[in-house]
């Protein structure tokens, strides 16, 4: 691992290229889930950008999405990766448990991050990280790309702009279509820092407060095998913003009809709601009833838009030197809000995000 930060300073972008020919040069660590769909923003839909290399511990998976995306190497490790001098961000799609150190790793290296969520599981870890990245000087976005899609933007529009008065209340609809595998459960951190994350972001980003308080209910009706991991897979978050504002989370790990994401916000003069996407628009209409076919099935195609933009605005930010849409501190107070909304789970009592600092 690089050690020394002043010896390995952080890349400059060349100057002599103008702005609309520089190409952001980066490296992806992970080739799974969400690396498949960053790999393919990258290689098909941002032409300033240009993936170098590309590793996972499963060098078949790299070397297929490599394939397909048309990525020239396929490194080791994502050691290898940070320590090419020919990538300039790193792209890190890997469990959680590996964010932190490759964060480490990246930032002594000079190379600017994109991270997926969260961080990682625990307060310290993300501290360790935040800090190396700060005392690197690179740039970190992570990735919350919830913000970027376009209902969520026009909702948070509204409030920021006044158009619905000032917020009273606010209902956050999440749910997946089913489980993950029990294998990602067990390493997931658990359904508040796994899946209700991206809710709190959208909870915070979308109301422009923090949290003064949380309580949660809770339970296993999905799969007795989750309880036994010592998961949930059934929610409901409570929470009260600094300003007044009472808002809940209702997660599900399953819901039958597909992936059911929608946001409703009350205010004082009108509401706002935005609803789930479908493939296609179509209404059947017959003698007895009305029907339309299911919403996209789950993230990869409800939130194929937004994941695009996300890495355009990071993209962006690095090659015209501003910050990221998403910080490091964005990427950790999430992480707070789940930590307290389990603690509200054990204790079965409200508890307030300052109670689970370290
Ligand atoms: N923003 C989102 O909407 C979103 C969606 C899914 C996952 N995620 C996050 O992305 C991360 C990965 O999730 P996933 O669903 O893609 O998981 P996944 O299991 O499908 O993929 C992870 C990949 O990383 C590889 N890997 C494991 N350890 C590695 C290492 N040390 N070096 C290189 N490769 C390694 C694995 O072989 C696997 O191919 C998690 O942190 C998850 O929370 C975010």
């Amino acid at each position: 691992m690089a050690d020394h930060p002043a010896t390995n300073p952080v890349r400059p972008i060349s100057c002599e290229r103008t702005l609309s020919e520089k190409k952001l040069h980066f490296g992806i660590i992970g080739a799974g889930r969400i690396g498949r769909v960053h790999a393919k923003t990258l290689a098909f839909r941002l032409p300033q950008a240009q993936t170098i290399a590309i590793a996972d511990l499963n060098r078949e998976a790299a070397e297929s999405l490599a394939a397909h995306c048309g990525i020239p190497r396929v490194a080791e490790s994502g050691s290898e990766i940070i320590a090419d001098p020919a990538i300039e961000a790193v792209l890190i799609c890997s469990p959680t448990e590996t964010h932190a150190d490759f964060i480490v790793e990246a930032a002594k290296a000079g190379k600017h991050i994109f991270c997926e969520k969260p961080i990682a599981h625990s307060l310290d870890e993300i501290d360790r990280a935040l800090a190396a990245v700060k005392a690197a000087g690179v740039k970190l976005q992570v990735g919350f790309n919830r913000r970027f899609d376009a209902n969520f933007a026009r909702v948070r529009q509204s409030v920021a702009s006044g158009e619905i008065g000032a917020p009273h209340l606010m209902h956050i609809v999440s749910r997946d279509p089913a489980p993950p595998p029990l294998s990602y459960i067990r390493v997931s951190g658990g359904i508040f820092i796994d899946m209700t994350i991206h809710d709190f972001d959208m909870a915070r980003f979308l109301i422009g407060d923090e949290v003064e308080e949380i309580y949660t209910a809770g339970g296993v009706m999905v799969d007795p095998e989750i309880g036994k991991a010592g998961d949930l897979d059934t929610a409901l978050v409570l929470m009260r913003f600094r300003n007044g504002v009472i808002a809940t989370i209702d997660n599900s790990r399953k819901a039958v009809y597909g992936y059911d994401q929608r946001v409703e916000i009350l205010g004082s003069e009108g509401k706002i709601e935005t609803g789930n996407c479908y493939p296609n628009q179509a209404v059947v209409s017959s003698g007895k009833t009305m029907y339309r076919d299911l919403p996209f099935n789950f993230f990869m195609e409800r939130y194929t838009e937004s994941y695009a933009a996300e890495l355009r605005s990071f993209t962006q930010a690095v090659l015209e030197n501003r910050q990221t849409e998403v910080t490091g501190i964005d990427g950790r107070i999430p992480v707070v809000m789940a930590i307290a909304a389990r603690k509200s789970y054990d204790e079965h009592r409200p508890v307030r995000p300052e109670e689970v600092e370290a």
